[in-house]
């Protein structure tokens, strides 16, 4: 297995990652990084846990070899969504709502809502589902998750 070493930026911050050609990027940020935000709920791309963004697109990090990653790619996960003990307003909406439970399904749920409002700042309920299809919450907090992005697109 061969190795070598990438350059991304994490969470806004320029970092060189050394990899395998079959290292996962969930893999990678988990084991290599320390960023745990992102975790493995089914290991095949059907449940969103693992969601992280790319240059601003959110893809599934337990399907993406870290060796296909583009040299200077941005990942963002949610470790980077807080500014210090500033909350990032999506972190807020979920406090205030309380669209969690357990909280396995948060962070990728966070940064997905984070991506549908880049791209649609007051999505309806029907659009901000079919965006969301895919991210599975086990608690059931989606009627809670659903009001937090009421409240961050509403006047
Ligand atoms: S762990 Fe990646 S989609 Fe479920
Ligand atoms: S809050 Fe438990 S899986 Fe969503």
């Amino acid at each position: 297995m061969s190795r070598r070493t990438i350059s991304l930026k994490i969470n806004g911050e320029d970092r060189r990652v050394e990899i395998e050609d079959n290292t996962l990027l969930l893999d990678m940020l988990r084991d290599r990084l320390g960023l745990k935000a992102a975790r493995d709920g089914c290991s095949v791309g059907a449940c969103g846990s693992c969601t992280v963004l790319l240059n601003g697109n959110p893809i599934s990090s337990c399907l993406k070899l870290a060796s296909t990653l583009p040299e200077g790619a941005e990942i963002s996960t949610a470790e980077g969504l807080a500014d210090g003990e500033r909350l990032d307003p999506v972190q807020e909406a979920f406090l205030e709502e309380g669209a969690f439970q357990c909280a396995f399904c948060t962070s990728g749920m966070m940064l997905a809502v984070k991506a549908l409002l880049a791209e649609n700042s007051t999505p309806t309920d029907e659009e901000a589902k079919t965006y969301l299809n895919g991210h599975y919450c086990r608690c059931g907090s989606y009627p809670e998750i659903l009001k937090a992005v009421r409240r961050l697109s509403g006047p």
